[in-house]
């Protein structure tokens, strides 16, 4: 598959006074073409300032990045990308629809194209009965969907989203997401997009990468980082003899109404486990690999950081 950013040591230190502060630290990452590419962190962690250096947006103090195999300060690379700023902001006097017309007209498009444009962006971002309502009339997530419809104006290879969700309730987080399912349905883009909310990224992304502190701490496919090595073992019709033997191998074994739920991260502790509970004649009910969720993860990156 073909690379759609190539970061490579990718670092900015700001100057605040007479201290400097390094936003991103000595940053490589590839992300593929087509890819829905979660960007996680904290607040703090370098998401923005890492997406601003790939907009050219601010310069890097050292590394590099292309994008679609051009170098980030080439100009042709801005036809190709398009951006959602954290917190946008629009001429409120517009309509939804006049608001595309405008930005699409910044692109040279023509007027027939941008109808079309217009029309088809409205119904992806579920405005097409708003579109004639001034930006003073929408809601706080109406206006980040027209704001995804505005970035999508010049149909961009590239989509950079910087926490599009950010600030918004539980429905509108949900339709925000349900666009970029669509996107990824369609096909052809790549989104780039940033959270701090992990359960936003697992939901709608291929892989995903944790910042902390401006250096990048994981990055992987999101069912690779999620399985976690714990293994459950539930099983039935264990007799006392057994459970004690188990309880010795594993101590915070529990058993309920005769049902023995054990987890453990050790294959050969597991199969010691179902080895007692096949001599004892009772029954393996299920043998489930322990899925973590992204929050887990986030946890124990942190705890793994601040021991490292
Ligand atoms: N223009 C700036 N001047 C000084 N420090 C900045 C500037 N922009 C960001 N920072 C600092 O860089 C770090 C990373 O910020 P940012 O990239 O905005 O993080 P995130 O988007 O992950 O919340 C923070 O410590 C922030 O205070
Ligand atoms: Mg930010």
């Amino acid at each position: 598959m073909a690379v759609a950013i190539h970061i490579e040591g990718l670092t900015k230190v700001f100057e605040v006074g007479k201290s400097q502060v390094t936003a991103v630290d000595h940053l490589s990452l590839d992300v593929d073409e087509g890819e829905i590419f979660g960007f996680l962190g904290p607040n703090g962690a370098g998401k923005t300032t890492t997406i601003k250096m790939l907009l050219g947006l601010i310069f890097p103090t050292a590394g590099s990045a292309t994008i679609l195999g051009k170098d980030i300060g080439d100009i042709q690379v801005k036809r190709e990308i398009s951006y959602l700023p954290e917190s946008p902001y629009f001429y409120d006097h517009l309509t939804g629809r006049e608001l595309l017309d405008f930005y699409g007209r910044l692109f040279g498009l023509s007027a027939q194209v941008l109808k079309q444009r217009t029309d088809e962006l409205l119904e992806l971002v579920g405005l097409a009965d708003a579109g004639g309502k001034s930006l003073r009339q929408y809601s706080k997530g109406m206006m980040q969907r027209i704001g995804i419809a505005q970035a999508l104006v010049n149909d961009p290879k590239i989509l950079f989203l910087d926490e599009p969700t950010s600030g918004l309730d539980a429905i509108a987080r949900i339709e925000v997401r349900r666009i970029i399912q669509r996107l990824k349905e369609q096909g052809g883009k790549t989104v780039f997009l940033s959270s701090h909310q992990l359960l936003e990224v697992e939901l709608v992304c291929d892989r995903v990468s944790i910042m902390n502190r401006g250096k990048l701490v994981r990055v992987g496919n999101v069912e690779q980082l999620l399985v976690g090595s714990d293994m459950e073992i539930i099983g039935e019709g264990i007799p006392e003899e057994g459970l004690a033997r188990i309880r010795t191998l594993i101590p915070d074994a529990r058993t309920q109404n005769g049902r023995l739920t054990a987890v453990h991260s050790d294959e050969e502790i597991i199969g010691q486990i179902i080895d007692i509970i096949r001599a004892h004649k009772g029954h393996i009910i299920s043998l489930t690999p322990q899925r973590r969720t992204l929050e887990d993860l986030f946890v124990q990156t942190f705890k793994e950081e601040v021991r490292a």
